[in-house]
């Protein structure tokens, strides 16, 4: 590009030169510019580029070219938009009236893009698909993702995906979900990364880099789009599209950093989450969309509603379409997603001075600086190569990650007697609704549920197993025998967000005898339950977070047998499994695994692969102790069993069944004492907080050593301890190492009762351990 080639005149002209001394100084000058101030001058040289040349583009368009471009509109409701076709879509195209659009296939995105290549300033159009844990290639759910503790590996799976949906079109996929949530009953926890701001900070990250690359008009690049911005998680009582409402503190020190840390590496875009904050939408909230966003953080991508959320302010009681879409630009929102309020509206509430024609430009600006850095108008099929969709798609390689990452994400939650691993030999009886399911390996927000499973918890038994292994198998259960549930179950919206419930005629107590009947010789059974595709993810939310009563009954069943029982859940969030911790002795939970669920899971089970995977959502007793969360203030009443008048339950105690940062291994790790190298510290100096961590167990495993700081005195009340710091180790049989960390003022900083953030001198502690209910403590003190 123009950049290049000055680049190159700049180098010719220089070797010209050089017997000439002051050319040669010119000579020297030009090459420090091009190694040392170059690549500086370069991002901004590239910044003027795309401003003269968008500058360029929005002097030639009219207004209804630019409200298009804040035109979300895709399939029906673009049709919707123009008439009511599919060529009705198309011409709306033409007549630049859709910015941005989805698509599923290579043909229908080609045909977008011809589409805009008509139009007459053949402006492309933004592809944006929910892409959320992989595209073809299927990793775990995002909450499975976030139990590997391994940021690579979650980059990875970005990657991957940004390959697959870049080889087929999409350049936009609306992921990241980092949405800090506590409550298990919000469906929606299996797209995020579970409780806490500092990992899910961390996760944030990985994706984003994952996604966008070091170039975004790279062609296996797609940008990001951080969701929901902001506070979703926190729906009241986990009913999803539910009210929020919560302090600035809270806010900013527990739901917000995530956010930021995406916005901080650099996300091109995020959507605008469908809840209230401080009483108005956030699709409205100047505060929140402006004063945070732009003005406190400095993002400079644009904002996309979530679907139809400017429309949904009608129902928040914020006024009709042309009020509320007014709202929406002037508290900076940039492109309305399916709602039709900005192209509907706008122009006549410009007419009545409502909007000005500054904003509908700032908003404009921002999308078409979007299409420019993915390189759109450089070519408007950078994403259409046709040979690469047989080259990058569900490759072996890419299958191969599949099944390591998804290995990486189980936790195994109980292990007595050492059950597992399974020997390779024997009659493995696996039961239940799951064993055999395709469909539900995937879990949630797979928008193209083609059954490219590779293996079943059957199949993958028997691939890992081998020929030494007997496998039978039975159903033994419908999902759910719930009138209510079930019904849900059936909705054809089910089959949209996961898997069609199929539920067989035959009574309970016969599939269950016929479970229990193939059971008898066997040697161990392996119970495969849990939660179907549809009962997690978007608008899945459960009042009761137990395995359903049908598969229940049938666990009953078969822990009566005597045999050993081994149960692998399938699920999209925490469940309550206080009868199954009493009774199985041993729990693996596999999440939703994604395409190589069955290999993944088998794995695991025979050992193959050692569990190292960490919860990163506390599991409660009871959805009564929700929300419950290892980060939690202080009360002025602590616990104390001995003492009616202090914060407790009578029937249950505070504690979740499994902690934050909890998951067992087929071996044993023994932490020494904490050591610091100094108790008293000062300003900017590194404290180093020491353990050794040794494997006292038989075999080769990984332990993620978590690091935890506690501030007990501060101008405002603080978590009880906050995850700071984690690093995965993997040790032989009898191995030890020392693990190291340092610690500087940063780790200490929060935000204050003035959100200014910053750290205040007093004393800590740091705690370091296998979970965050499982740890070894030391204190210091630091001074300004
Ligand atoms: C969801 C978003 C999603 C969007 C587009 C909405 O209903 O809340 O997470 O990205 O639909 O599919």
């Amino acid at each position: 590009m123009k950049i290049l080639s000055n680049k190159s005149t700049q180098l010719q002209n220089a070797c010209v030169a050089i017997a000439n001394p002051y050319l040669k100084f010119r000579l020297i000058k030009t090459v420090l510019l091009l190694f040392l101030v170059f690549p500086v001058f370069n991002l901004f040289a590239q910044s003027s580029e795309m401003d003269v040349f968008v500058s360029d583009l929005m002097s030639k368009m009219t207004l209804e070219e630019k409200l298009g471009q804040l035109n979300l509109a895709s399939g029906n409701m673009g049709a919707v938009l123009a008439g009511s076709s599919d060529d009705k879509f198309s011409s709306a195209i033409m007549n630049g009236e859709i910015g941005a659009t989805g698509g599923f296939t290579f043909d229908a995105i080609k045909g977008t893009q011809d589409a805009a290549m008509k139009s007459r300033l053949q402006i492309p159009v933004l592809i944006g698909l929910d892409v959320i844990h992989g595209y073809k290639t299927i990793f775990p759910i995002p909450l499975g993702l976030s139990c590997t503790w391994d940021t690579k590996l979650i980059e990875k799976s970005a990657r991957i995906a940004a390959i697959e949906a870049s080889a087929s079109g999409v350049n936009w996929t609306y992921s990241p979900m980092v949405d800090i949530s506590r409550d298990p009953r919000w469906g929606r926890v299996a797209e995020g990364s579970g409780e806490d701001p500092w990992w899910g900070s961390k996760v944030a990250e990985a994706m984003i880099k994952g996604y966008q690359g070091d170039d975004l008009s790279d062609e296996n690049t797609i940008m990001a789009c951080v969701k929901h911005f902001a506070l979703y998680g926190a729906s009241e009582a986990g009913r999803d599209y539910n009210t929020v409402d919560m302090s600035h503190l809270t806010m900013f020190n527990e739901y917000l950093p995530p956010y930021k840390a995406a916005f901080d590496v650099g996300a091109g875009s995020a959507m605008s989450s469908f809840n209230l904050i401080d009483g108005i939408p956030a699709t409205g909230s100047k505060f929140m969309m402006t004063d945070v966003l732009r003005t406190r953080w400095g993002f400079d991508g644009f904002v996309v509603t979530d679907y139809t959320s400017i429309n949904e302010m009608t129902n928040h009681g914020l006024g009709d379409l042309k009020t509320v879409s007014a709202l929406a630009l002037n508290a900076g929102i940039d492109m309305d997603m399916q709602g039709l309020g900005f192209i509907g509206t706008l122009k006549e509430s410009m007419e009545d001075g409502k909007v000005s024609m500054e904003q509908i430009d700032v908003a404009c600006r921002r999308i078409l600086e979007a299409k420019y850095k993915l390189g759109l108008f450089e070519n408007a099929y950078t994403y259409l190569d046709e040979s690469r969709p047989e080259k990058d798609i569900l490759t072996e390689a890419n299958l191969k990650a599949a099944r390591e990452i998804a290995a990486h994400s189980m936790v195994l939650l109980k292990n007595d007697n050492n059950t597992l691993p399974l020997q390779k030999k024997g009659k493995i009886a696996v039961v239940g609704p799951l064993a055999t399911s395709k469909g539900d390996m995937l879990g949630t927000w797979v928008m193209i549920r083609e059954e490219k499973v590779i293996s079943t918890v059957v199949d993958g038994i028997k691939n890992v197993g081998g020929d030494g292994v007997e496998v039978v198998s039975a159903k033994g259960a419908n999902i759910t025998d719930d009138p209510y549930l079930k019904a849900g179950l059936k909705s054809p919206y089910a089959a949209f967000m996961g898997v069609k419930m199929e539920e067989e005629q035959r009574t309970a107590a016969e599939m269950i005898a016929e479970a229990v009947n193939i059971s008898t010789d066997a040697d161990v059974i392996v119970a495969v339950l849990g939660e179907s595709a549809s009962m997690s993810g978007e608008a899945a939310s459960r009042a009761d977070i137990n395995i359903p009563e049908s598969q229940k009954d049938l666990l009953k069943a078969l822990v009566k047998t005597g045999k050993p029982v081994v149960l692998v859940l399938i699920n999209g969030r925490p469940l309550t499994l206080e009868w199954e911790n009493k009774n199985v002795p041993a729990i693996l939970e596999a999440w939703a695994p994604g395409t190589e669920a069955g290999n993944a899971i088998a794995d695991v089970l025979f050992g193959d692969y050692n569990p190292a995977g960490k919860l990163t959502m506390s599991f409660p007793r009871s959805v009564g102790q929700i929300p419950v969360y290892y980060n939690h203030k202080n009360t002025g009443r602590p616990m104390d069993p001995n003492n009616k008048f202090t914060s407790k339950y009578l029937d249950l105690p505070n504690d979740p069944l499994y902690p934050f940062g909890y998951g067992l291994s087929y071996t044993t790790f023994v932490y020494s004492d904490v050591k610091l190298n100094k108790s008293e510290l000062a300003g900017n100096e590194t404290l180093t907080a020491t353990v050794t961590l040794t494997n006292s167990g038989q075999v080769a495993g990984e332990e993620v050593v978590q690091l935890y700081i506690s501030d007990p005195v501060a101008s405002i009340s603080r978590p009880v301890k906050e995850l700071k710091s984690f690093q995965k180790i993997m040790l032989q049989p009898g191995e030890s190492r020392e693990v190291i960390f340092n610690i500087t003022t940063e780790d200490l900083k929060f935000y204050n009762s003035e959100l200014i953030y910053d750290w205040e001198p007093g004393d800590f502690k740091v705690a370091i351990g296998v979970s965050s209910s499982d740890l070894k403590e030391a204190k210091f003190i630091w001074k300004k």
